[in-house]
């Protein structure tokens, strides 16, 4: 009885040394096996008297039922952390973490930007909640113009409203600082348009501001003319048609020749060859006044674009609620731009 009790107490403390499924094998067919020292003890006990028999014998399947749970158990934990059940499928797809890319808005954006850096401009940025007076007063907005009325802009409290464009920025870089001035304003502007295929209650612009002695038309369409090829291509041509704004005089609007039909006239030009891309015009006398600046003293050209509609004249977009929709397969199409 001893002497079994010491051999149990041999399995445990060389069970707690077995690290891996071959030694844990070793250590059964030594203990449990047929050849093992508990079926040698129960052949040794012929000699025994028959009571010291049955007691020797149920001793002996006692400890082999304690050694053979310890034995299964060891293999579960050996069989698990050997990774047998948590085999790798290599044929499986990988799992992909897909980079992130730049939404068409933004890749528009910062090519314009990028085009006025290279010619000198500066970034000047403003509030999207404005007042009143920068956005229509300060620019020579009369009071009875269409975009001061409830139907057409975002107003809020206190003679705020959501700016229905950027040339606010214009009076507020010019408060900023002295001229010469040259400077690009991109940001987010909000109109009560229905939405439609080229409207959106929300729209980003750049605008464009040059104050200096001596500005003309000349300098105007020298500047919008070298935007326009480096954005387009250099096989598009760019027409001034009249126009008026409140805040120049005078104002142009800006077209480019159709990229489709190469001005010939199309569907996508509506059969007239071009393309509105922005307004433009010599700054206002009224608009220097309203900022502090002498118009015997400065002159200035100023301009301003919509990037959602540059955006798809250039990537061939039909429908402007492409850009606001989180469609995947639509944004997809711009990774690597
Ligand atoms: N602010 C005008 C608009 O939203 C666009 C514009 C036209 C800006 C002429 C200018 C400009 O700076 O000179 O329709």
């Amino acid at each position: 009885m001893d002497a079994l009790d010491k051999c149990l107490e041999e399995f445990k403390k060389e069970a707690q040394t077995i690290t891996t499924l071959d030694e844990l094998n070793r250590l059964k067919g030594r203990y449990v096996g047929r050849k093992g020292i508990l079926n040698d003890s129960l052949k040794q006990m012929k000699s025994f008297s028959p009571e010291k028999r049955r007691e020797t014998g149920q001793k002996i399947n006692h400890l082999k039922s304690i050694m053979e749970k310890e034995i299964s158990q060891l293999h579960n934990m050996l069989e698990t952390s050997s990774g047998k059940h948590k085999a790798v499928d290599l044929t499986l797809p990988g799992n992909t973490t897909p980079p992130g890319s730049f939404h068409p808005i933004t890749l528009a954006l910062n090519r314009i930007i990028e085009i006025f850096l290279s010619l000198g401009f500066r970034v000047e940025e403003g509030p999207e909640i404005e007042t009143e007076y920068y956005n229509f007063e300060a620019l020579n907005f009369p009071a009875e113009h269409p975009a001061r009325d409830a139907q057409d802009s975002f107003f809020l409290p206190y003679k705020l409203l959501l700016r229905t464009h950027t040339s606010p920025v214009q009076i507020r870089t010019m408060e900023k600082y002295p001229p010469p001035l040259k400077v690009v304003v991109p940001g987010r502007c909000y109109r009560r348009d229905p939405m439609d295929a080229t409207h959106s209650m929300v729209f980003h612009q750049v605008e464009g501001l040059v104050v200096a002695e001596g500005i003309s038309m000349g300098h105007l369409k020298g500047t919008i003319e070298l935007f326009s090829r480096r954005l387009f291509g250099p096989a598009r041509n760019v027409r001034f048609r009249p126009s008026f704004f409140p805040f120049t005089e005078p104002s142009a609007e800006v077209d480019i020749s159709c990229g489709v039909c190469g001005g010939k006239g199309c569907r996508s030009c509506g059969y007239s060859g071009w393309l509105e891309i922005m307004g433009a015009g010599l700054v206002h006398p009224n608009v220097f006044r309203a900022a502090g600046y002498d118009p015997e003293e400065v002159r200035g050209f100023a301009f301003g674009m919509g990037v959602e509609r540059i955006a798809m004249l250039k990537y061939g977009i039909p429908d402007i609620r492409l850009f606001f929709e989180n469609d995947v397969c639509f944004l997809n199409q711009f990774r690597g731009l």
